[in-house]
Protein backbone atom coordinates (compact mmCIF):
# COMPACT_ATOMS: atom_id res chain seq x y z
CA UNK A 1 0.00 0.00 0.00
CA UNK A 2 1.70 3.54 -1.49
CA UNK A 3 2.41 5.75 1.53
CA UNK A 4 -0.38 8.53 0.57
CA UNK A 5 -3.25 5.90 0.64
CA UNK A 6 -2.81 4.38 3.84
CA UNK A 7 -2.21 8.35 5.13
CA UNK A 8 -5.46 8.33 3.79
CA UNK A 9 -7.28 5.61 5.86
CA UNK A 10 -5.77 6.41 8.98
CA UNK A 11 -6.77 10.29 8.54
CA UNK A 12 -10.45 8.98 8.10
CA UNK A 13 -10.32 6.58 11.45
CA UNK A 14 -8.95 9.39 13.23
CA UNK A 15 -11.08 12.01 11.97
CA UNK A 16 -14.53 9.87 11.97
CA UNK A 17 -13.83 7.85 15.95
CA UNK A 18 -10.56 9.44 17.41
CA UNK A 19 -8.45 6.34 16.67
CA UNK A 20 -4.97 6.84 15.94
CA UNK A 21 -3.05 4.22 14.53
CA UNK A 22 0.73 5.31 14.52
CA UNK A 23 3.19 2.22 15.11
CA UNK A 24 1.97 -0.98 15.66
CA UNK A 25 -1.61 0.31 14.90
CA UNK A 26 -0.64 1.12 11.63
CA UNK A 27 0.53 -2.71 11.84
CA UNK A 28 -2.91 -3.52 12.98
CA UNK A 29 -4.65 -1.15 10.26
CA UNK A 30 -2.77 -2.53 7.39
CA UNK A 31 -3.85 -6.21 8.50
CA UNK A 32 -8.06 -5.16 9.24
CA UNK A 33 -7.77 -3.39 6.07
CA UNK A 34 -6.55 -6.55 3.83
CA UNK A 35 -9.19 -8.82 6.30
CA UNK A 36 -12.12 -6.33 5.28
CA UNK A 37 -11.20 -6.52 1.36
CA UNK A 38 -11.46 -9.51 1.44
CA UNK A 39 -14.47 -10.50 2.98
CA UNK A 40 -16.15 -7.77 1.08
CA UNK A 41 -14.62 -8.45 -2.37
CA UNK A 42 -13.44 -5.51 -3.07
CA UNK A 43 -10.53 -5.30 -5.25
CA UNK A 44 -7.53 -2.27 -4.55
CA UNK A 45 -7.09 -0.34 -1.77
CA UNK A 46 -8.38 3.15 -3.17
CA UNK A 47 -11.75 1.49 -4.02
CA UNK A 48 -12.18 0.35 -0.32
CA UNK A 49 -11.27 3.72 0.92
CA UNK A 50 -13.87 5.38 -0.96
CA UNK A 51 -16.18 2.36 -0.41
CA UNK A 52 -15.70 2.90 3.43
CA UNK A 53 -16.07 7.19 3.12
CA UNK A 54 -19.94 6.27 1.77
CA UNK A 55 -20.56 3.22 3.43
CA UNK A 56 -21.16 3.89 7.67
CA UNK A 57 -21.45 -0.38 7.78
CA UNK A 58 -18.66 -0.94 6.76
CA UNK A 59 -16.60 1.55 8.34
CA UNK A 60 -18.14 0.27 11.53
CA UNK A 61 -16.63 -3.51 10.52
CA UNK A 62 -13.55 -2.05 9.97
CA UNK A 63 -13.52 -0.50 13.32
CA UNK A 64 -14.23 -3.93 15.26
CA UNK A 65 -10.74 -4.84 14.09
CA UNK A 66 -9.08 -1.72 15.58
CA UNK A 67 -10.51 -1.19 18.75
CA UNK A 68 -8.86 -2.25 21.71
CA UNK A 69 -11.51 -4.02 24.25
CA UNK A 70 -8.90 -4.63 27.06
CA UNK A 71 -10.95 -4.96 30.20
CA UNK A 72 -12.27 -6.68 33.43
CA UNK A 73 -14.52 -6.70 36.04
CA UNK A 74 -13.51 -4.68 38.84
CA UNK A 75 -10.53 -3.00 37.08
CA UNK A 76 -9.04 -0.42 39.38
CA UNK A 77 -11.77 -1.09 41.91
CA UNK A 78 -11.01 1.76 44.52
CA UNK A 79 -12.39 4.05 42.28
CA UNK A 80 -15.46 2.28 41.79
CA UNK A 81 -15.47 2.02 45.33
CA UNK A 82 -15.79 5.80 45.45
CA UNK A 83 -18.61 5.89 42.69
CA UNK A 84 -20.77 3.50 44.62
CA UNK A 85 -19.87 3.61 47.99
CA UNK A 86 -19.12 7.96 48.22
CA UNK A 87 -20.67 9.39 44.88
CA UNK A 88 -23.86 7.49 45.00
CA UNK A 89 -25.22 7.98 48.10
CA UNK A 90 -24.49 11.52 48.35
CA UNK A 91 -26.45 12.04 44.79
CA UNK A 92 -29.29 10.20 46.02
CA UNK A 93 -29.27 12.02 49.70
CA UNK A 94 -29.12 15.30 47.55
CA UNK A 95 -31.57 14.26 44.81
CA UNK A 96 -34.00 12.48 46.74
CA UNK A 97 -36.40 9.51 45.47
CA UNK A 98 -37.93 11.10 42.59
CA UNK A 99 -34.65 11.12 40.63
CA UNK A 100 -32.95 8.34 39.81
CA UNK A 101 -29.35 8.74 39.22
CA UNK A 102 -27.73 8.34 36.24
CA UNK A 103 -24.41 6.55 34.80
CA UNK A 104 -22.75 5.86 31.83
CA UNK A 105 -19.93 3.70 30.96
CA UNK A 106 -18.82 5.53 27.87
CA UNK A 107 -16.33 3.16 26.11
CA UNK A 108 -17.73 0.34 28.11
CA UNK A 109 -16.45 -2.46 25.77
CA UNK A 110 -17.53 -5.80 26.64
CA UNK A 111 -19.39 -4.47 29.93
CA UNK A 112 -17.14 -5.32 32.61
CA UNK A 113 -16.91 -1.94 34.00
CA UNK A 114 -20.67 -1.14 33.88
CA UNK A 115 -21.71 -4.75 35.03
CA UNK A 116 -19.19 -4.60 38.08
CA UNK A 117 -20.71 -0.87 39.29
CA UNK A 118 -24.04 -3.01 38.81
CA UNK A 119 -22.83 -6.18 41.43
CA UNK A 120 -21.47 -3.57 43.92
CA UNK A 121 -24.80 -1.36 43.79
CA UNK A 122 -26.60 -4.74 43.99
CA UNK A 123 -24.58 -5.52 47.15
CA UNK A 124 -25.33 -2.12 48.66
CA UNK A 125 -28.95 -1.22 47.74
CA UNK A 126 -30.42 -5.04 46.98
CA UNK A 127 -33.83 -4.71 44.83
CA UNK A 128 -34.15 -1.45 45.40
CA UNK A 129 -30.94 -0.35 43.08
CA UNK A 130 -33.25 -0.50 39.84
CA UNK A 131 -35.07 2.67 41.75
CA UNK A 132 -32.52 4.56 42.38
CA UNK A 133 -29.91 4.47 39.57
CA UNK A 134 -30.01 3.63 36.12
CA UNK A 135 -26.73 2.70 34.47
CA UNK A 136 -26.10 3.00 30.82
CA UNK A 137 -23.08 2.12 28.37
CA UNK A 138 -21.88 3.08 25.09
CA UNK A 139 -18.80 2.13 22.90
CA UNK A 140 -18.17 2.25 19.06
CA UNK A 141 -17.30 -1.65 18.68
CA UNK A 142 -20.89 -2.88 17.95
CA UNK A 143 -19.29 -6.63 18.77
CA UNK A 144 -17.69 -5.85 21.56
CA UNK A 145 -21.84 -4.14 22.91
CA UNK A 146 -22.83 -7.57 21.34
CA UNK A 147 -20.98 -9.44 23.77
CA UNK A 148 -21.84 -7.14 26.46
CA UNK A 149 -25.26 -7.59 26.41
CA UNK A 150 -25.24 -11.39 25.75
CA UNK A 151 -23.28 -11.30 29.40
CA UNK A 152 -21.00 -14.29 28.93
CA UNK A 153 -17.37 -14.12 29.87
CA UNK A 154 -14.25 -16.69 30.43
CA UNK A 155 -12.12 -16.30 33.54
CA UNK A 156 -10.18 -14.08 31.36
CA UNK A 157 -12.05 -10.75 32.91
CA UNK A 158 -12.16 -12.08 36.56
CA UNK A 159 -8.74 -11.65 37.44
CA UNK A 160 -9.99 -8.60 40.17
CA UNK A 161 -13.09 -10.52 40.77
CA UNK A 162 -13.73 -11.62 44.11
CA UNK A 163 -15.01 -15.09 44.77
CA UNK A 164 -18.13 -14.52 46.01
CA UNK A 165 -18.63 -11.71 43.89
CA UNK A 166 -18.11 -14.67 41.54
CA UNK A 167 -20.58 -17.34 42.91
CA UNK A 168 -23.21 -14.89 43.11
CA UNK A 169 -23.20 -13.53 39.89
CA UNK A 170 -21.90 -15.85 37.34
CA UNK A 171 -23.21 -19.56 36.81
CA UNK A 172 -20.83 -21.54 34.99
CA UNK A 173 -21.64 -21.96 31.05
CA UNK A 174 -20.57 -24.49 28.25
CA UNK A 175 -16.83 -25.63 28.78
CA UNK A 176 -14.69 -22.97 30.31
CA UNK A 177 -17.49 -19.84 29.88
CA UNK A 178 -19.24 -17.97 32.76
CA UNK A 179 -23.01 -16.63 31.93
CA UNK A 180 -23.85 -13.22 34.35
CA UNK A 181 -27.03 -13.40 36.32
CA UNK A 182 -30.10 -12.11 35.00
CA UNK A 183 -30.32 -9.48 38.06
CA UNK A 184 -26.79 -8.08 36.58
CA UNK A 185 -27.53 -8.20 32.82
CA UNK A 186 -31.01 -6.80 32.96
CA UNK A 187 -29.52 -3.36 35.10
CA UNK A 188 -27.54 -1.64 32.09
CA UNK A 189 -28.77 -0.69 29.36
CA UNK A 190 -26.31 -0.64 26.29
CA UNK A 191 -26.12 1.49 23.11
CA UNK A 192 -24.07 1.90 19.87
CA UNK A 193 -21.83 5.26 21.05
CA UNK A 194 -19.23 7.26 19.17
CA UNK A 195 -17.50 9.36 21.31
CA UNK A 196 -16.83 11.93 18.58
CA UNK A 197 -20.38 12.13 17.48
CA UNK A 198 -21.69 15.36 18.67
CA UNK A 199 -25.25 13.45 18.23
CA UNK A 200 -25.60 10.93 21.06
CA UNK A 201 -28.35 8.54 20.95
CA UNK A 202 -31.56 9.75 22.63
CA UNK A 203 -31.48 8.09 25.84
CA UNK A 204 -28.17 9.04 26.68
CA UNK A 205 -28.53 12.68 28.47
CA UNK A 206 -28.48 13.96 32.11
CA UNK A 207 -25.76 11.72 33.40
CA UNK A 208 -24.69 12.45 37.06
CA UNK A 209 -21.49 10.02 36.68
CA UNK A 210 -19.76 9.14 33.22
CA UNK A 211 -16.44 7.14 33.44
CA UNK A 212 -14.27 6.82 30.09
CA UNK A 213 -11.89 4.83 31.69
CA UNK A 214 -8.88 3.43 29.57
CA UNK A 215 -10.59 4.98 26.38
CA UNK A 216 -8.58 8.19 26.05
CA UNK A 217 -5.42 6.53 25.68
CA UNK A 218 -5.80 5.72 21.90
CA UNK A 219 -7.15 9.92 21.48
CA UNK A 220 -4.87 13.17 20.78
CA UNK A 221 -5.22 15.73 22.71
CA UNK A 222 -7.87 17.79 20.40
CA UNK A 223 -9.73 14.66 19.77
CA UNK A 224 -9.74 14.06 23.63
CA UNK A 225 -10.76 17.55 24.25
CA UNK A 226 -13.31 17.25 21.53
CA UNK A 227 -14.82 14.36 23.24
CA UNK A 228 -14.41 15.66 26.59
CA UNK A 229 -17.14 18.33 25.20
CA UNK A 230 -19.47 16.14 23.98
CA UNK A 231 -19.35 14.52 27.31
CA UNK A 232 -19.48 17.45 29.12
CA UNK A 233 -23.30 17.91 27.14
CA UNK A 234 -23.97 14.65 28.19
CA UNK A 235 -24.04 15.33 32.15
CA UNK A 236 -26.15 17.68 34.21
CA UNK A 237 -24.83 20.99 35.59
CA UNK A 238 -22.58 18.87 38.80
CA UNK A 239 -21.77 15.72 36.90
CA UNK A 240 -18.90 14.59 37.37
CA UNK A 241 -16.33 12.13 35.00
CA UNK A 242 -13.86 9.77 36.05
CA UNK A 243 -11.08 8.62 34.03
CA UNK A 244 -8.40 6.23 34.35
CA UNK A 245 -5.69 6.81 37.06
CA UNK A 246 -3.24 7.19 35.21
CA UNK A 247 -5.24 9.29 32.19
CA UNK A 248 -5.77 12.06 34.44
CA UNK A 249 -3.70 14.30 33.75
CA UNK A 250 -3.70 14.19 29.67
CA UNK A 251 -7.41 14.93 30.74
CA UNK A 252 -6.90 18.00 32.54
CA UNK A 253 -7.50 20.18 29.23
CA UNK A 254 -9.19 23.06 30.79
CA UNK A 255 -12.74 21.68 29.86
CA UNK A 256 -13.77 19.93 33.13
CA UNK A 257 -12.48 20.95 36.71
CA UNK A 258 -10.00 18.28 38.52
CA UNK A 259 -11.39 17.68 41.36
CA UNK A 260 -9.43 15.31 44.69
CA UNK A 261 -11.51 13.31 46.65
CA UNK A 262 -9.89 11.02 49.06
CA UNK A 263 -6.79 10.37 47.40
CA UNK A 264 -8.79 9.83 44.05
CA UNK A 265 -9.33 12.29 40.96
CA UNK A 266 -11.72 12.75 38.55
CA UNK A 267 -13.45 16.10 36.68
CA UNK A 268 -16.34 18.11 37.64
CA UNK A 269 -18.60 19.63 35.33
CA UNK A 270 -19.99 22.35 37.49
CA UNK A 271 -19.08 25.99 39.04
CA UNK A 272 -15.34 25.60 41.56
CA UNK A 273 -17.20 24.09 44.74
CA UNK A 274 -17.18 26.12 47.90
CA UNK A 275 -14.12 25.24 50.04
CA UNK A 276 -15.08 22.56 52.61
CA UNK A 277 -15.52 24.49 55.94
CA UNK A 278 -12.95 25.56 58.73
CA UNK A 279 -13.00 23.86 61.41
CA UNK A 280 -14.26 27.13 63.74
CA UNK A 281 -12.08 27.73 66.91
CA UNK A 282 -15.23 28.87 69.11
CA UNK A 283 -16.82 26.99 71.45
CA UNK A 284 -20.32 24.96 69.88
CA UNK A 285 -23.14 27.14 70.21
CA UNK A 286 -25.25 27.35 73.43
CA UNK A 287 -29.08 26.77 73.71
CA UNK A 288 -31.44 28.24 73.09
CA UNK A 289 -30.93 28.22 69.32
CA UNK A 290 -33.23 29.69 66.72
CA UNK A 291 -34.27 26.29 64.96
CA UNK A 292 -32.58 25.58 61.84
CA UNK A 293 -34.11 24.92 58.56
CA UNK A 294 -34.76 21.07 57.85
CA UNK A 295 -33.46 21.30 54.64
CA UNK A 296 -30.00 21.34 55.37
CA UNK A 297 -27.53 23.23 52.89
CA UNK A 298 -26.83 21.40 49.75
CA UNK A 299 -23.27 19.71 50.61
CA UNK A 300 -20.26 20.40 49.09
CA UNK A 301 -19.89 17.80 46.02
CA UNK A 302 -16.38 17.82 46.28
CA UNK A 303 -15.06 16.68 49.46
CA UNK A 304 -16.68 15.52 52.81
CA UNK A 305 -14.76 16.70 55.56
CA UNK A 306 -13.23 14.37 57.56
CA UNK A 307 -12.76 16.26 60.64
CA UNK A 308 -9.64 15.34 63.04
CA UNK A 309 -11.00 14.21 66.63
CA UNK A 310 -8.37 14.33 68.84
CA UNK A 311 -10.48 13.36 72.10
CA UNK A 312 -9.50 9.86 73.49
CA UNK A 313 -12.23 7.46 73.04
CA UNK A 314 -12.27 5.77 76.63
CA UNK A 315 -14.02 9.52 77.59
CA UNK A 316 -16.51 8.90 74.42
CA UNK A 317 -17.14 5.08 75.52
CA UNK A 318 -17.80 6.76 79.08
CA UNK A 319 -20.48 9.05 77.58
CA UNK A 320 -22.19 6.41 75.51
CA UNK A 321 -22.28 4.78 79.27
CA UNK A 322 -24.07 7.54 80.64
CA UNK A 323 -26.33 7.88 77.90
CA UNK A 324 -27.22 4.42 78.35
CA UNK A 325 -27.50 4.77 82.43
CA UNK A 326 -29.70 8.02 81.75
CA UNK A 327 -27.46 10.02 83.38
CA UNK A 328 -27.73 12.47 80.86
CA UNK A 329 -26.10 15.49 82.83
CA UNK A 330 -23.54 13.64 83.67
CA UNK A 331 -22.84 12.83 80.03
CA UNK A 332 -23.62 16.48 79.03
CA UNK A 333 -20.81 18.05 81.04
CA UNK A 334 -18.64 15.31 80.36
CA UNK A 335 -19.03 15.99 76.19
CA UNK A 336 -18.74 19.83 77.23
CA UNK A 337 -15.38 19.34 78.37
CA UNK A 338 -14.55 17.21 74.90
CA UNK A 339 -15.78 20.26 72.66
CA UNK A 340 -14.12 22.78 74.89
CA UNK A 341 -10.90 21.00 74.28
CA UNK A 342 -11.56 20.19 70.46
CA UNK A 343 -14.42 22.46 69.63
CA UNK A 344 -14.71 20.33 66.07
CA UNK A 345 -14.78 17.01 67.59
CA UNK A 346 -17.63 15.65 65.22
CA UNK A 347 -18.58 12.48 67.65
CA UNK A 348 -18.49 14.78 71.01
CA UNK A 349 -21.23 16.96 68.99
CA UNK A 350 -23.24 14.50 67.73
CA UNK A 351 -23.61 12.24 71.61
CA UNK A 352 -24.38 15.80 72.65
CA UNK A 353 -26.88 16.17 70.13
CA UNK A 354 -28.26 13.35 71.20
CA UNK A 355 -28.29 14.23 74.79
CA UNK A 356 -29.77 17.01 74.18
CA UNK A 357 -32.77 14.92 72.38
CA UNK A 358 -33.04 13.16 75.33
CA UNK A 359 -33.24 16.00 77.34
CA UNK A 360 -35.96 17.23 74.99
CA UNK A 361 -33.95 20.75 74.24
CA UNK A 362 -34.76 20.23 70.63
CA UNK A 363 -33.80 23.26 69.08
CA UNK A 364 -29.94 22.71 70.94
CA UNK A 365 -30.08 19.79 69.43
CA UNK A 366 -30.45 20.55 65.96
CA UNK A 367 -28.09 23.35 66.36
CA UNK A 368 -25.56 21.09 67.55
CA UNK A 369 -26.39 18.19 64.86
CA UNK A 370 -26.40 21.01 62.29
CA UNK A 371 -22.57 21.83 62.73
CA UNK A 372 -21.84 18.09 62.90
CA UNK A 373 -23.42 18.26 59.38
CA UNK A 374 -21.17 21.17 58.54
CA UNK A 375 -18.31 19.33 59.63
CA UNK A 376 -19.30 16.07 57.95
CA UNK A 377 -22.25 16.16 55.16
CA UNK A 378 -22.69 12.28 56.01
CA UNK A 379 -22.81 11.81 59.33
CA UNK A 380 -25.65 9.71 59.42
CA UNK A 381 -26.11 9.78 62.92
CA UNK A 382 -26.15 14.00 62.79
CA UNK A 383 -28.86 13.34 60.26
CA UNK A 384 -30.94 10.68 62.63
CA UNK A 385 -30.29 13.19 65.64
CA UNK A 386 -32.01 15.82 63.33
CA UNK A 387 -35.39 13.21 62.31
CA UNK A 388 -35.67 12.82 66.22
CA UNK A 389 -35.54 16.36 66.97
CA UNK A 390 -38.03 16.99 64.29
CA UNK A 391 -40.38 14.34 64.98
CA UNK A 392 -40.46 14.92 68.50
CA UNK A 393 -41.56 18.43 68.05
CA UNK A 394 -44.52 17.03 65.79
CA UNK A 395 -42.60 18.49 62.32
CA UNK A 396 -43.25 14.89 60.86
CA UNK A 397 -42.60 16.05 57.47
CA UNK A 398 -39.06 17.53 58.57
CA UNK A 399 -38.41 14.11 59.85
CA UNK A 400 -39.26 12.50 56.73
CA UNK A 401 -36.54 14.31 54.90
CA UNK A 402 -33.97 14.19 57.47
CA UNK A 403 -34.50 10.05 57.81
CA UNK A 404 -34.79 9.71 54.07
CA UNK A 405 -31.18 10.96 53.76
CA UNK A 406 -30.24 8.98 56.66
CA UNK A 407 -31.43 5.93 54.61
CA UNK A 408 -29.80 7.30 51.67
CA UNK A 409 -26.84 7.63 53.10
CA UNK A 410 -26.87 4.33 54.74
CA UNK A 411 -29.53 2.27 52.86
CA UNK A 412 -29.07 -0.82 55.45
CA UNK A 413 -29.35 1.25 58.87
CA UNK A 414 -32.92 -0.46 60.20
CA UNK A 415 -33.43 2.19 62.84
CA UNK A 416 -33.44 4.93 59.84
CA UNK A 417 -35.96 3.32 58.46
CA UNK A 418 -38.36 2.15 61.08
CA UNK A 419 -38.30 6.04 62.44
CA UNK A 420 -39.11 7.29 58.67
CA UNK A 421 -41.75 4.80 58.66
CA UNK A 422 -43.08 6.25 61.69
CA UNK A 423 -42.95 9.97 60.62
CA UNK A 424 -44.88 8.50 56.80
CA UNK A 425 -47.43 7.03 59.29
CA UNK A 426 -47.73 10.34 61.67
CA UNK A 427 -47.66 12.42 58.37
CA UNK A 428 -50.84 10.46 57.21
CA UNK A 429 -49.11 8.50 54.43
CA UNK A 430 -49.73 4.85 54.92
CA UNK A 431 -48.63 3.38 51.85
CA UNK A 432 -45.45 4.35 52.01
CA UNK A 433 -45.41 3.59 56.06
CA UNK A 434 -46.28 0.41 55.25
CA UNK A 435 -43.18 0.02 52.48
CA UNK A 436 -40.67 1.21 54.46
CA UNK A 437 -41.86 -0.96 57.32
CA UNK A 438 -41.08 -3.63 55.59
CA UNK A 439 -37.67 -2.59 54.68
CA UNK A 440 -36.83 -1.58 58.06
CA UNK A 441 -37.97 -5.53 59.36
CA UNK A 442 -35.53 -6.73 56.15
CA UNK A 443 -32.43 -5.15 57.79
CA UNK A 444 -33.71 -5.36 61.45
CA UNK A 445 -33.62 -9.47 60.57
CA UNK A 446 -30.13 -9.14 59.03
CA UNK A 447 -28.71 -6.76 62.07
CA UNK A 448 -30.64 -7.04 65.27
CA UNK A 449 -28.30 -4.58 66.92
CA UNK A 450 -30.15 -2.32 69.46
CA UNK A 451 -28.54 0.79 68.04
CA UNK A 452 -29.11 0.13 64.24
CA UNK A 453 -25.32 0.35 63.30
CA UNK A 454 -25.09 3.91 65.19
CA UNK A 455 -22.82 4.98 67.27
CA UNK A 456 -25.34 6.41 69.34
CA UNK A 457 -26.50 4.59 72.22
CA UNK A 458 -29.72 4.03 71.49
CA UNK A 459 -30.31 0.71 73.15
CA UNK A 460 -33.49 0.13 71.49
CA UNK A 461 -35.99 -2.65 72.12
CA UNK A 462 -35.70 -5.20 69.23
CA UNK A 463 -38.31 -7.05 70.04
CA UNK A 464 -40.72 -4.99 69.96
CA UNK A 465 -39.69 -2.44 67.10
CA UNK A 466 -40.02 -6.14 65.24
CA UNK A 467 -43.34 -6.63 66.47
CA UNK A 468 -44.71 -3.31 65.42
CA UNK A 469 -42.84 -3.31 62.16
CA UNK A 470 -44.67 -6.69 61.24
CA UNK A 471 -47.59 -5.00 62.53
CA UNK A 472 -47.78 -2.17 60.39
CA UNK A 473 -46.01 -3.31 57.88
CA UNK A 474 -49.18 -5.64 57.66
CA UNK A 475 -50.95 -2.54 57.42
CA UNK A 476 -53.42 -3.93 60.10
CA UNK A 477 -52.26 -0.89 62.43
C1 LIG B 1 -9.69 -0.54 26.61
S1 LIG B 1 -11.39 -0.45 26.41
C2 LIG B 1 -11.87 0.21 27.97
C3 LIG B 1 -13.00 -0.53 28.62
C4 LIG B 1 -13.39 -0.04 30.00
N1 LIG B 1 -13.77 1.34 29.98
C5 LIG B 1 -12.29 -0.28 31.01
O1 LIG B 1 -11.75 0.68 31.54
O2 LIG B 1 -12.00 -1.44 31.30
C6 LIG B 1 -11.58 0.92 25.29
C7 LIG B 1 -12.92 0.93 24.57
O3 LIG B 1 -13.13 2.21 23.99
C8 LIG B 1 -13.87 2.03 22.80
N2 LIG B 1 -13.77 3.20 21.91
C9 LIG B 1 -12.70 3.60 21.21
N3 LIG B 1 -13.01 4.69 20.47
C10 LIG B 1 -14.30 4.99 20.75
C11 LIG B 1 -15.18 6.02 20.30
N4 LIG B 1 -14.82 6.94 19.44
N5 LIG B 1 -16.44 6.01 20.79
C12 LIG B 1 -16.84 5.05 21.68
N6 LIG B 1 -16.04 4.07 22.12
C13 LIG B 1 -14.78 4.04 21.67
C14 LIG B 1 -13.27 0.78 22.20
O4 LIG B 1 -14.14 0.17 21.29
C15 LIG B 1 -12.99 -0.07 23.44
O5 LIG B 1 -14.00 -1.00 23.67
Amino acid sequence: MTGPTLQGFKDLVRGRCGLMLEGNGEETLKAAIAARMQATGVLGEQAYLARLTTNEAEFQELVTLLTINETYFFREPEQLALLTEKMVPRLLALRGPGRPIRILSAGCSTGEEPYSIAMALLDQYGEAMGSLVRLYAGDIDHLALAKARAGHYSAFSFRALSPERQQRYFAPIGRHGFALAETVRTRVEFHHLNLLSAEPPASLHDFDIVLFRNVSIYFDADTRRAIQHNLARMMTLDGVLLVGTAETLANDLGVLRLVEEDGHFYFAKGAAAPPPPRPSRSPPPAPPAPPPKPNRPVPAPVVATVVATAAPAPDLDTARRLIRDKRHDEAGALLRGILAQSPDHLSALVLLAHVQVLRRDHPAAQTLAQRALELDSWSVEAMVVQGFAAKWQGDHDAAIRWFKQAVYTRHHCWVAQYYLAESYRAAGQPDLARRTYRVALQHLTQHPDGDGGLSLPLGLPVAEVRFLCERHAGGRG
